[in-house]
């Protein structure tokens, strides 16, 4: 799919205006602090509802402005659509083809990955950057896995107010079982995912970057190995492992099993990345990330994602950005660029001068 133009009112530093895209490469060109990031974080916004830079919405909107709105059409394999958000401060109001919907109603009608320079905390950052990832990330192709989080972290509130009020009652139990049978669920699709996904990493990272290393991707899950396991043997290994944690969970007063505990780990050649790789080796592990994820994407939903790219040229040498150039050419793929300098390929070009964009 594709975008064909975005509007946007009070984002940021932007003057309000309506942008027409080429199906392919669109390039935002600009000099440093002109408003090159926040026009991809407008697309990325409209089709997410989130930002890439902050959890804070209020931050994107337009300094001492209240409301905010984008509106955006594209055109997916059957039709032309459209999608709007509308913003004042925190709360949000989502609209698929002019009509109010739900978020969960809104969510992965249409796909985009992102690709920023902070994206390294994938890699350096904490375990909870990487379960905040590949939780939206899933979700995009999975609306399921995306509605058993959302029960799942309901359920795991009400369970730490059980501990907190020291209440162990049948109710408890009720809730327990609840809280096991969604933990089952996720770190089950979580597996499944990981699994095809660092295949893919692994055959991008070489194709793209360096045909001689390995580069794996593995789930942490918090109780133990589940390779191989079906469902019933992963709650059964959960309840052995519920039975070691109890008394911990009661005299702490939280939940120590779940999700939530989780953590996945980059290897490049059987070393850590977090601790072995390069800056440019981190860069291009989580460029072939996302790479894989358009291939998870169009498996899933049979339809590709948007492809935005901040600044390009500080991320990568002129050998490695020819190799991405090249692997968007030969692709299906609409992309977003931003950089300071022309690249000299075959582009729309948008040019960015104190947040007026001129295409
Ligand atoms: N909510 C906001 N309202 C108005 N302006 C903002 C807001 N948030 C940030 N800005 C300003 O918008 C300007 C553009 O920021 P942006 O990050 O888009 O620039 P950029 O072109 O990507 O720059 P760089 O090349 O340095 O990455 C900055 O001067 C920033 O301070
Ligand atoms: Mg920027």
């Amino acid at each position: 799919m594709f975008i064909k133009n975005l509007s946007y009112f009070n984002f940021r530093n932007l003057i309000d205006g309506n942008l027409e895209f080429d199906k392919k490469f669109n390039l935002f060109l600009g000099k440093n602090g002109q408003g090159k990031t926040s026009v991809l974080e407008s697309i990325y916004f409209t089709i997410t509802g989130q930002s890439f830079r902050t959890k804070n919405i209020k931050d994107i909107i337009k300094y001492e402005k209240l409301k905010l709105a984008t509106y955006l059409e594209y055109e997916d394999k059957f039709s032309e659509k459209n999608i709007a958000i509308k913003t004042i401060s925190n709360k949000k109001e989502y609209f698929y083809n002019k009509k109010k919907v739900t978020y969960d109603e809104y969510l992965g009608r249409l796909n985009v990955i992102s690709f920023i320079p902070e994206d390294i905390n994938l890699i350096i950052g904490s375990p909870m950057n990487r379960r905040n990832f590949f939780d939206y990330e899933i979700s995009q192709g999975n609306t399921s896995y995306y509605i058993h989080l959302k029960n799942y972290n309901k359920i795991l509130k009400i369970r730490n107010t059980f501990f907190k009020n020291k209440d162990f009652s049948e109710i408890f139990e009720i809730y327990n079982q609840k809280f096991f049978e969604e933990i089952v669920e996720i770190v089950t699709m979580r597996y499944e995912y990981i699994k095809k996904i660092s295949i893919l990493l692994n055959l991008n990272y070489r194709k793209l970057f360096d045909n001689k290393s390995e580069l794996i991707l593995t789930y942490k899950n918090s109780f133990g190995d589940i390779t191989k396991l079906n469902k019933n043997q992963i709650m059964k290994k959960l309840l052995e492992y519920y039975k070691k944690i109890k008394d911990k969970e009661k005299k702490y007063g939280y939940s120590l099993i779940g999700p939530q505990k989780d953590d996945f780990l980059f290897l490049l050649n059987g070393k850590e990345a977090k601790s072995f790789s390069s800056q440019g080796e981190k860069k291009s592990i989580i460029f072939a990330l996302k790479i894989s994820e358009i291939d998870m994407l169009i498996k899933e939903k049979s339809e590709t994602p948007i492809f935005l790219i901040d600044d390009i040229s500080s991320y990568f040498d002129s050998i490695r950005k020819e190799s991405i150039i090249k692997y968007f050419e030969n692709r299906e793929i609409q992309l977003f660029l931003s950089s300071t300098d022309d690249l000299g390929i075959n582009s729309k070009k948008f040019k960015i001068f104190k947040g007026d964009v001129n295409g």
